[in-house]
């Protein structure tokens, strides 16, 4: 598979907007705060960032439901604003993407008042998934369907009808198969390309379309397509789309899609060449801190990407699941996850090693780095910030945490402000004279602030900036994963064209033979040799002899697939 597109092999930045500057003073980040924060994008050296929604919301699920895709919302500033912003990104070499959320939209949407003025049956009701009740009175949902979020995902309207949300009560799903919803998005797309921005994250892309006649899901679950997500309509749309995206000239304009689907047979198609560029690979990120499972992640994420032909987009974190560092100092859960509720995984509780957890994250991301393809790191863990997990009760605005009556803790804890200044009021967030940031960070956080990570050459700050920017140049861009047999199970060892990555995932210490040792470029730890729950970058040019010099037993060329 070759691909020397820009983001073929990109470092992608997420920015959860709301927490990563406020230039305003209103306790909310915002597009100003991250103009003036950019330099810390181009001191990691990533390659492009992606923007959480930020047009204009209510912002019950932050952004996630929009009540104007054309423009964006006052609390985040401007569309000037957001031009501004991708003119000067452009200036300083990053790429920008935004989150196209096509899903569904907030009730605050005008379409969705309409319809709600509107009789049963007309036009303006036919672009959301409204109907009749069952049982008596027509007071039952139309079928049995639940919210991602939790409970049922029907809402019932002042007039007796349902409608369908497949995630909160305040986000309408909208009904694909009216043509005035498609020639909409295309809109959409067509005007914030028109600005300059560079592609779309594609929120829940395989849920757009749900199945015609609304199936009830049989009681035991079992069901080869889930009537809600990933029906085959949806691939009709995304040719459209990038028909759109090809448009533009030289530089056709980027989509990769969030995709929840089982398998690459049901992958395939989304990735067609006439459909989305790229798929986050999430089972990395779900997967515990254990080598076989991890190696298997790897090996069926590269399988993929080899079959359908698209780079696999790695990630570890995101503004939905618990930060790395405090997933991996919990005790890993071996047990096989349940396909149905990967997400609700990564959202463990339970006690923290924080030492321990760290360690790992700092190692995997050694590990993500090294990979073929494309890496999405979350605003944050290059400050290896844990998740913070007791956050006050009150403060919390999570759907998940509201929806579910405070039974699980959602997704606050790795949406909390970044601390920029140690000392600072605010950890410099935001101006101390004005609003309370919106979620508060406890006062541990300046031990993770930028500014004290700068200046310690062994932060995380400094790890990810040499390993971001490092990166190219141990491992070619291109260069295929060979893996090497490394006589530990517990290792998971191979190379990329010179690089060689060594990872030692809770295994014991091993020393590493001086020719290695010599070589390293980049290590995750302070000690020397391959200690329990780190890994090294090795420049094998370096290494006299070669890898077969070696005192370990690899097999002729680093290149036997061991790990099959
Ligand atoms: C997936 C997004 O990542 C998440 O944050 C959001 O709540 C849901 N989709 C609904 O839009």
């Amino acid at each position: 598979m070759t691909n020397d597109s820009w983001w073929s092999d990109a470092v992608v930045y997420q920015v959860y907007l709301r927490s990563f500057a406020d230039g305003d003073g209103d306790g909310v980040g915002d597009l100003a705060g991250l103009r003036t924060r950019l330099g810390h994008l181009v001191d990691l050296g990533v390659d492009a960032l992606w923007l959480n929604p930020c047009y204009v919301s209510p912002q019950r699920d932050h952004g996630y439901d929009i009540a104007d895709y054309f423009a964006i919302d006052p609390t985040y500033g401007t569309t000037d604003d957001l031009v501004d912003l991708v003119a000067e990104a452009h200036r300083r070499g990053l790429r920008v993407l935004l989150d196209l959320v096509p899903n569904h939209c907030s009730t605050e949407h005008p379409w969705f008042r309409e319809a709600l003025g509107a009789p049963v049956g007309s036009q303006q009701r036919e672009r959301f998934v409204l109907r009749d009740g069952r049982g008596p009175g027509g007071a039952l949902p139309p079928n049995n369907w639940q919210s991602v979020f939790g409970g049922p995902a029907w809402t019932r309207l002042a007039d007796g009808q349902w409608y369908l949300h497949s995630f909160d009560a305040s986000q309408p799903d909208f009904n694909w198969r009216d043509a005035s919803v498609r020639a909409y998005f295309e809109d959409v797309l067509r005007f914030w390309f028109g600005l300059g921005v560079d592609g779309f994250r594609i929120d829940v892309a395989h849920g757009l379309v749900v199945a015609e006649h609304l199936p009830d899901l049989p009681a035991d679950g079992a069901v080869d397509r889930h009537p809600m997500w990933d029906q085959p309509e949806v691939h009709e749309i995304y040719r459209t789309w990038r028909r759109i995206a090809q448009e533009y000239r030289p530089d056709p304009k980027y989509f990769i899609g969030e995709l929840w689907v089982d398998g690459t047979e049901r992958l395939r198609p989304y990735l067609a060449p006439d459909e989305l560029h790229q798929a986050f690979c999430f089972d990395l990120l779900v997967q515990p801190w254990d080598a076989d499972r991890l190696a298997g992640a790897v090996r069926s994420g590269l399988a993929t990407a080899d079959e359908l032909g698209a780079p696999a987009a790695w990630t570890l974190n995101n503004h939905d699941v618990h930060r790395v560092v405090s997933r991996y100092g919990q005790v890993q859960d071996l047990s096989a996850p349940d396909p149905q509720d990967l997400l609700a995984a990564a959202r463990r509780t339970g006690p923290v090693d924080l030492a321990v957890g760290a360690a790992r994250a700092r190692a995997a991301v050694m590990l993500l780095l090294a990979l073929p393809g494309s890496v999405y790191l979350y605003q944050g863990e290059e400050l290896g910030l844990p998740e913070v997990l007791d956050l006050p009760d009150d403060v919390r605005q999570d759907p998940i945490w509201v929806r579910s009556g405070g039974r699980e803790l959602g997704r606050d804890g790795c949406r909390v402000p970044l601390p920029w200044r140690a000392d600072a009021p605010r950890l410099g967030f935001s101006d101390p004279t004005g609003a309370a940031p919106w979620l508060p960070a406890p006062d541990w956080f300046a031990g993770y602030a930028v500014d004290r990570q700068a200046r310690d050459d062994g932060s995380f700050l400094a790890l990810y900036r040499r390993l971001v920017r490092g990166r190219r140049e141990v491992f070619a861009p291109g260069a295929p994963l060979r893996w090497v047999d490394h006589p530990d199970p517990a290792v998971l060892a191979f190379t990329r064209g010179a690089g060689l990555c060594l990872v030692n995932v809770g295994g014991d210490d091993l020393p590493l033979a001086p020719e290695l040792e010599q070589a390293v470029v980049a290590r995750s730890g302070t000690a020397g040799g391959l200690v329990r729950d780190s890994a090294v970058w090795i420049d094998t040019a370096r290494v006299p002899g070669g890898l077969r010099s070696v005192a370990w037993d690899v097999p002729s060329g680093a290149g036997a697939p061991a790990r099959a």
